[in-house]
């Protein structure tokens, strides 16, 4: 912890989007008549319809529904994109920095996106696909990402974006519960100078039954790698497109029409389809992407999330394309080919806002401050941070080295479930705490309560709940409302939980403290440990496993397994390999443990409930902190794995 506060730079407090006073009104606004504010947030997109009905919320069970906005009618790929064209149709919507730095970077001005982005969707509709028909992308960091989901929005298309990095058993997870029509895919994947088989694996997934559904595979050349092509399932992208028309009507939505689904981790089962609609999503994203960037005309902004994961969704398409920004689409990663390649990237275009996760900022620490200042990073004004809580260590570095003691650093703290950012500064108007994502903005009514759900005051900390709903809600787990709600309304009737927990010091500022259930938030990536657990489990030589997170120092959290082999085999290292790749095979290589540890037995409760509390503190350990475990079945097997731990 520390206590240093930062205030805000005067030239920003100037000529802010917002200042101190302009959030102090709109706090009050936000309080006093929630409709007045929701409906002045709105007006800042096109609509075709204004909405006359703006909030129809109940968290009650009995009467549960969530409606924002619930008679506009709208389409998502004009806001972002026709409604610039006489303003902005030149300006450079998409500055594509290619994985190989020695590539040129191409730019797509809003003209030249939206008429991919019709071609695309005249060949979704030539395929036939239809307004809420689901479509599965699986495809790299290349404008065509981009495209992809604009067009489905344009045709009412319902997008599920997988992450490039997940295994084809997820996709076909993935796949299977939204009964896809359509996968829009690449021959191949490029991160870090490495390739991925991208087509490949979409071949494997589609082989599984569960799969039947999907008609259509369209396959962007990227490497140019040689793919097989299977006549006539799999088309062309380019040459699809090349045939249509430049131009494509956009289908009306109404504003609680589904835009898209995106799969996320939980405390159990399966990842969830996470179901955004398009008004109230798409306000919220604009909204506060202006707000917390402090938006300007000339910004060149840059967020190096994967449009496979939220932030990609809301802060790389959706908020900055609604609001006609030029925004970097960054195909690798920090890493490559050296530590120096973000604040190059910064350099060569120019970039004044800059947006990413707490991991790369440990990765690139350890690199020192030479790779950093060797560029200059002048143009630089806004630093912004997401994904997993920023320890006051590496926020300050962020801030003195990458920001030369000049940009303000805004922790923004989110979740896929939220649409958007709910707690963070605004750099305008807000006093800085280094790892304190500060407070919640305006019209978000943030609460800590303790475990029996009592709501607590003042400094104090507690689970991490929201009173009141927000226009970029999500609205249902696709495919399984009960689960909506069980998950997220029932552990404090009335108030959606978090499933987060925070601290609150005595300025009203929150400290997220981290995920209080099951799921482990590793280098910014949700994994629910009972999807790892059941990956361990397909390997035939194992018997049983508990997976619990660890304090990891660049990742946040590492995944550190207890593994129970089937009696009678032997524990050595070839197996933990084995194990390894299971995971990787199943998940994908982000979902593999980082720590196997062999144990005899789990500590598990009389009725057989295993005791995570005492893993999680073996795994960090903290030997000394396990806790009461006499009430535990056999606490013989603690010490065991104490010992362990200890070998
Ligand atoms: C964590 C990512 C602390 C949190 C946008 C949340 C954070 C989960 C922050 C959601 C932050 C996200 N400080 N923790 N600024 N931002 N988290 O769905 O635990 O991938 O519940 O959304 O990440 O992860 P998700």
């Amino acid at each position: 912890m520390t206590d240093q506060r930062l205030p805000v730079p005067a030239g920003f407090a100037a000529d802010a989007r917002l200042n101190a006073d302009a959030l102090a009104a709109a706090n009050v606004l936000a309080d006093q008549d929630p409709e007045l504010f929701w409906t002045r947030v709105a007006t800042r997109l096109e609509w075709w319809r204004f909405p006359t009905q703006i909030k129809d919320v109940s968290y009650q069970l009995e009467d549960f529904h969530i409606r924002w906005y619930a008679d506009g009618v709208l389409n998502a790929s004009v806001n972002c994109l026709d409604r610039h064209l006489s303003t902005r149709g030149d300006k450079t919507a998409l500055i594509w920095e290619r994985d190989d730095p020695n590539l040129p970077a191409e730019h797509l001005s809003y003209r030249a996106l939206h008429e991919q982005v019709c071609r695309a969707a005249n060949a979704l509709r030539a395929l036939g696909v239809q307004k809420g028909d689901r479509v599965t992308i699986y495809l790299p960091m290349i404008p065509e990402a981009v495209v992809a989901m604009l067009a489905c929005a344009r045709i009412g298309a319902i997008h599920s974006v997988v992450f490039g990095g997940f295994s084809p058993e997820s996709l076909i997870g993935r796949i299977h519960d939204c009964q896809s029509k359509l996968i829009i895919t690449a021959d191949e994947g490029l991160r870090g100078g490495k390739k991925v088989p991208l087509k490949a694996n979409v071949d494997i997934a589609l082989k599984a039954r569960e799969c039947s559904t999907v008609e259509t595979v369209l396959v962007v050349r990227h490497t140019g790698s040689p793919v097989a092509m299977q006549v006539p399932r799999d088309r062309d992208w380019r040459e699809l497109l090349a045939m249509q028309a430049p131009v494509a009507a956009a289908e009306p939505m109404n504003a609680e029409d589904p835009l898209f689904i995106l799969y996320t981790s939980g405390s159990t089962g399966k990842p969830k389809g996470v179901l955004h609609t398009t008004g109230g999503y798409l306000t919220y994203a604009a909204f506060t992407h202006e707000a917390v960037f402090d938006l300007r005309e000339d910004d060149i902004y840059w967020c190096t999330a994967d449009v496979g994961w939220v932030t990609g969704h809301s802060y790389i398409v959706y908020g900055p394309l609604a609001n006609g920004a030029t925004s970097v689409l960054f195909e690798g990663v920090p890493t490559y080919p050296d530590a120096s390649r973000c604040w190059q990237v910064i350099d060569r275009h120019q970039v004044t806002i800059f947006y990413t996760a707490p991991t790369a900022i440990r990765a690139l620490m350890r690199e020192g401050e030479a790779p950093v200042k060797s560029c200059s990073r002048q143009s630089l004004r806004l630093l912004g941070s997401v994904g997993e809580p920023i320890n006051p260590e590496a926020w300050l570095w962020y801030h003195r080295v990458v920001g030369d003691e000049r940009c303000p650093v805004v922790d923004t703290w989110w979740q896929t479930e939220t649409g958007g950012i709910l707690i963070s500064p605004l750099p305008g108007a807000t006093e800085l705490k280094p790892g304190s994502a500060t407070r919640p903005l305006p019209g978000i009514r943030a609460a800590l309560v303790d475990s029996e759900g009592r709501e607590l005051e003042g400094a104090t900390s507690g689970n991490l709940i929201l009173k009141d709903s927000w226009p970029g809600q999500m609205r249902t787990v696709y495919g399984d409302h009960a689960r909506f709600i069980e998950t997220y309304f029932k552990t404090y009737p009335g108030s959606y939980f978090t499933g987060d927990g925070a601290r609150r010091d005595e300025d009203g500022y929150y400290w997220i403290t981290g995920r209080v259930d099951d799921v482990i938030n590793v280098s910014g990536h949700r994994i629910g440990t009972a999807e790892v657990e059941s990956a361990i489990i397909e390997h035939q030589a194992v018997a049983e496993s508990a997976v619990v997170g660890y304090p990891h120092d660049i990742k946040g959290q590492g995944i550190y397994a207890y593994v129970t082999l089937k009696a009678g085999l032997e524990a050595n290292d070839a197996l933990k390999q084995e194990i390894n790749a299971t995971v990787r095979r199943v998940i994908g290589a982000i979902a593999a443990p980082d720590v196997i540890q062999w144990a005899p037995g789990l500590p598990k409760t009389r009725s057989g409930k295993i005791m995570r509390r005492i893993l999680r503190k073996i795994a960090a350990d903290e030997l000394d902190a396990l806790g009461d475990v006499s009430t535990l079945a056999d606490p013989a097997v603690v010490q065991s794995l104490v010992d362990g731990r200890k070998r």
